[in-house]
């Protein structure tokens, strides 16, 4: 992963801790409604996806003790991982594209249920993504992959050129020449992999996503709402579809890209039919960049934008996130698909502890609190989400009695410690487990191996912990009983 040059290095602390009487006052600890939904606390677990569905998209029971294991530490809501609206092949991503996952995903809502004893809200993180492939090795590039044109023949100098010579040709050139010869999508593909584009308006697929997004994402919302979710987040954030339309970089010219307004076009069409097609009781927010901090990307002045439209157009939550984009991605290993955190965005979505001046704690609470006093100045009271490098109580409840979120996310610290909201509120915040930010956890992410913490994934198993294939690693964090 990128780091910035300056390379300070960041310890989280407990902080001072409140005593059971002071947490009961808290703010962190008192309720609030996402729309129809009322949360206990404003303790919110963030979508992580751990990579544990089986191959074709299934819940496991490594996915049901994984949450049941969050929901054990009693937070206000838990949002589950990205999961996949379409009925396509995505790898061991959790999906929700067709029925046949409905039973899965009950067992799910009601394992969550059971374990925190009614007490956490559940929610599933919908995604849809365009394609990418692995980096292809040259050869198989150019004697297969490549789509030969007459703009190969005419840069080597030779129009009628069969296409085989042309192959053999193209395979001998040197990266200078290549430069010279292939189309800037062409390079990308040998370099990176390739990768579809929200712009891609040759591929009918991509000029007609106005059309199939709204469907997709009400359907998968239609079988959330079946499974006994308590609401959906729409993936409006990272590197994902929803996000490039909102992207400043979305140059589409059919009214969905350009300016801001013609930007927030799709998603707004898409909550409006998610919104339509689920009951009143249900809830429906989203979850977006405050920054896409990459050249050229949405700025502040979008994202407040972005932020008001959602509010007006009666999102019930707004979830921020920073970052996170392909376009600054490092260059994957031959094989390896690029990881939309690996470069400087990748930073700013999940910060590790080397970091610079401003540090990897709360990034992104400056531009989440804009996006809030703009809602609140625009007359609305949406609550709005604020994650990053959140981990001790007196940052949390600062932040909520500032005024600049309404509920606090904490993913890598609820991942080191999923009981940490609930010590708290117990008086017993000095035993809470501090995330290091590491980033060992994000690294696993990046391989697509099972997410697990190193603070924890080393110990015995004498709880009945299940553990990793190859018997090395825990899959959650120890029991822990008040
Ligand atoms: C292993 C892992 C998986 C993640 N998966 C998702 C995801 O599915 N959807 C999402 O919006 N964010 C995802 N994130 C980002 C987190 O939700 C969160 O925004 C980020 O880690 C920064 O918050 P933190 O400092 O509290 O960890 C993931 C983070 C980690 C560490
Ligand atoms: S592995 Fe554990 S300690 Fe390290 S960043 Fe992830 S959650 Fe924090």
């Amino acid at each position: 992963m990128w780091r910035p040059p300056e390379r300070i290095r960041y310890e989280a602390t407990l902080g001072r801790m409140p005593s059971r009487a002071e947490a009961a006052a808290a703010r962190l600890f008192q309720p609030v409604a996402i729309g129809p939904v009322q949360l206990e606390q404003r303790t919110w677990v963030p979508a992580m996806v751990p990579w544990r569905a089986t191959d074709e998209g299934y819940v496991t029971d490594d996915v049901i003790d994984w949450y049941e294991r969050f929901a054990r530490g009693r937070p206000g809501a838990i949002v589950v991982e990205a999961t996949g609206i379409r009925d396509v092949p995505s790898g061991p991503l959790l999906r929700i594209g067709h029925d046949r996952f409905l039973p899965g995903l009950r067992r799910l809502t009601d394992a969550v249920r059971r374990a925190s004893e009614g007490h956490t809200r559940l929610l599933i993180q919908l995604i849809d993504f365009l394609a990418i492939r692995r980096r292809p090795e040259p050869d198989k590039f150019f004697s297969r992959f490549l789509t030969i044109t007459d703009a190969h023949r005419r840069a080597l100098g030779d129009p009628s050129l069969p296409e085989d010579e042309v192959r053999v040709r193209l395979r001998g050139l040197s990266g200078e020449e290549l430069a010279r010869v292939l189309t800037p999508g062409e390079r990308e593909a040998l370099q990176f992999g390739y990768r579809e584009r929200v712009t891609d308006m040759h591929l009918a697929h991509v000029r007609d996503l106005p059309a199939s997004m709204p469907g997709l994402f009400a359907d998968a919302a239609v079988r959330a709402q079946e499974a006994g979710f308590d609401g959906v987040e729409l993936h409006y954030a990272h590197a994902y579809t929803m996000a490039s339309f909102l992207s400043r970089t979305n140059t589409r010219e059919d009214g969905y890209g350009g300016a801001r307004e013609n930007r927030a076009r799709l998603p707004l069409d898409v909550f409006a039919e998610v919104r339509r097609r689920v009951r009143s009781d249900f809830a429906v927010g989203c979850r977006f960049l405050a920054e896409e901090c990459i050249e050229g990307g949405s700025e502040l002045a979008d994202t407040v934008y972005f932020g008001v439209a959602f509010a007006k157009a009666g999102m019930d939550f707004l979830s921020t996130s920073r970052g996170g984009k392909f376009d600054d991605a490092k260059q994957p290993g031959v094989g390896d698909a690029a990881y939309p955190y690996t470069g400087r965005s990748g930073y700013e979505c999940m910060p590790q502890f080397i970091s610079d001046a401003r540090g990897p704690f709360g990034r992104n609470v400056a531009p989440t609190a804009a996006i809030r006093r703009a809602i609140h100045d625009a007359g609305l009271a949406t609550p709005v989400v604020c994650t990053g490098g959140i981990h001790n109580f007196e940052m949390a409840e600062k932040l909520l009695i500032e005024d600049q979120c309404d509920v606090v996310g904490a993913a890598r610290q609820s991942l080191a410690d999923p009981d940490w909201f609930r010590k708290i509120e117990l008086g017993l915040g000095d035993t809470v487990r501090i995330c290091e930010y590491t980033n060992y956890c994000e690294g696993l992410d990046q391989k697509h191996k099972p997410v697990t913490c190193q603070l924890w994934d080393k110990l015995p198993s004498d709880d009945g912990a299940r553990r990793t294939p190859d018997g090395k690693r825990r899959l959650t964090a120890p029991a822990w009983v008040p």
